[in-house]
């Protein structure tokens, strides 16, 4: 009996998170701005999250410890993999609290945001010799060489017509590994890469998350192994997958 009385409150638990999900809405106060004015607007209201200090930053998955420290841990277990400190890119480094721990074993590291405001605050409050700070929009502008792109909680807020612009200029051989970090629904099926608008919301609020090997995306690469996944709460959990690409 107790065993029964267990599994239909488990069930009913299961049914409120997916209704939950589902029915957040996405963002519509967005429609016809650029990505530039909505991650702009983002930061200017502080929609994600403030510091201590007062100043918006880039919310809870780039600060609190128990998100972060596996990951950077995991990251660098992979570069002391490598034969030699590779060059790193890093797009949408936000306020680069997470950015900042991975630089020192990298030979050089160009991190970059959509976000001017940003871009510069960072310039002025990290001096680390080999970081370069640049603005810039993945979807849209040239991308800087390097051997590894990260891109780290970024793609789970933009459109998938902004994620395939960016897939068509990571697979055109420049680059070595892509490692991409999603935040994605955990213990139930989803259905992948279900579109939305760029805005600060992502997939999970309606039950779905990135798979970039997955349709529509189908992204090209030699082998795919997942180096983090990291549980966000009860029903999410932050996934780091690196795509080895050549
Ligand atoms: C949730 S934050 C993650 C920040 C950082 N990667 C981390 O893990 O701490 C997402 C960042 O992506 C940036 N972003 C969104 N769209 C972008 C685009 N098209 N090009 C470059 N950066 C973008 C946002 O401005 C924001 O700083």
């Amino acid at each position: 009996m107790t065993i029964t009385v267990r599994r239909y409150v488990k069930r009913l638990e299961h049914l409120y998170k997916r209704m939950k999900l589902r029915f957040v809405p996405v963002e519509r106060e967005y429609a016809g701005a650029s990505n530039k004015d909505i991650f702009e607007t983002i930061y200017r209201d502080a929609r994600w999250d403030r510091s201590a200090d007062g100043r918006p930053n880039s919310g809870p998955g780039s600060h609190y410890a128990d998100l972060v420290d596996p990951y950077v841990e995991a990251i660098r277990d992979f570069v002391a993999t490598l034969d030699t400190a590779p060059d790193m890119l890093d797009l949408g480094c936000g306020d680069f609290r997470v950015g900042s721990r991975i630089a020192p074993v990298a030979a050089s590291y160009t991190a970059c945001d959509i976000v001017a405001s940003v871009v510069a605050s960072n310039s002025e409050h990290y001096n680390i010799p080999n970081v370069e700070f640049r603005t810039l929009d993945l979807a849209a502008d040239p991308l800087p060489p390097a051997d590894i792109v990260f891109v780290r909680q970024v793609l789970q807020h933009i459109s998938n017509a902004n994620i395939a612009s960016f897939l068509e200029k990571v697979s055109a051989g420049q680059y070595r590994y892509l490692i991409d970090t999603e935040s994605l629904p955990r213990g139930i099926p989803f259905k992948p890469n279900i579109d939305k608008p760029s805005g600060e919301r992502i997939r999970l609020n309606f039950g779905s998350g990135i798979d970039l090997a997955l349709p529509p995306f189908n992204l090209p690469h030699k082998s795919a192994r997942v180096l983090c996944d990291v549980p966000d709460g009860r029903f999410a959990s932050i996934r780091t997958t690196l795509y080895e690409l050549r």
